[in-house]
């Protein structure tokens, strides 16, 4: 069965039709603007317009990267703050005229990899965590998702985690990689003496480069790239809407 998977990030709107079953797309990936300013309205036009270019009607999973709970955006890191308390679920369903779940975006890229990717069949505490604009985090429990959890807006050194260890600021800091690894060390070390992981899952845009840093990485769990890189949002995301099917 397909389902339309949209991610919408900071940057860009993604979306194709996955297969639900073996989590592939079956069509090329379609990738439009994030309209700036990220209003709510201009937003979903852009979603409405990747839903027209597939010509889909049916249910569709979609990604936010904030907290999203029953359909209501409740934070707003990284885009504009109309989106503070606003049921983007309902306007997204306005838009497309089609059934949609709602869902943040780490959460997502989660799913993905929990089913087809590098969590496959991993039980015990794994932490997914994205590092883009922001940083993404989800944790699974034997497999199951406790959404929302936000570990990129944990407080290192008076700041937010993301604010000195996502890969944006990586680039604009100019950062060597064994520099930026000694932030993300020291975020990944907190989280370590809080969750005791027993795998952590490195994702989000510089998980292509993974060579480059993974080996100045330290921590007791293991710790493996996603795999899916930038499908796992889109993906993630269909997978989560079967629940629209149901
Ligand atoms: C947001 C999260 C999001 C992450 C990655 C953070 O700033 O608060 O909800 O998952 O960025 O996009």
């Amino acid at each position: 069965m397909e389902i339309l998977g949209i991610d919408i990030g900071g940057s860009g709107i993604k979306g194709a039709p996955v297969d639900i079953e073996n989590g592939t797309l079956q069509a090329e990936r379609l990738r439009l603007d994030t309209p700036q300013p990220s209003v709510p309205e201009a937003v979903g036009d852009t979603v409405a317009e990747i839903v027209r270019r597939f010509n889909w009607q049916g249910p569709i999973g979609c990604t936010f990267p904030a907290v999203v709970k029953h359909g209501v955006t409740l934070t707003a890191a990284n885009v504009d703050k109309a989106w503070l308390n606003f049921n983007g679920q309902k306007l997204f369903e306005a838009k497309t005229g089609c059934p949609v779940l709602l869902l943040n975006d780490a959460d997502a890229a989660g799913i993905a990899e929990m089913e087809f990717g590098a969590g496959k069949g991993e039980a015990g505490v794994v932490i997914m965590l994205t590092f883009g604009t922001g940083i993404g985090s989800a944790i699974f429990v034997d497999g199951r998702l406790v959404p929302n959890t936000e570990f990129g807006h944990m407080e290192v050194r008076g700041k937010d985690a993301e604010h000195r260890a996502a890969d944006r600021i990586r680039t604009e800091k100019d950062l060597s990689w064994e520099k930026w690894a000694e932030r993300v060390n020291e975020f990944l070390g907190r989280m370590e003496a809080l969750f005791s992981p027993d795998l952590f899952i490195i994702g989000g845009g510089v998980s292509k480069k993974h060579e480059k840093f993974l080996p100045f990485l330290k921590t007791q769990a293991r710790i493996v790239p996603a795999q899916m890189l930038n499908e796992a949002g889109i993906i993630g995301a269909a997978l989560a809407a079967k629940v629209l099917v149901r």
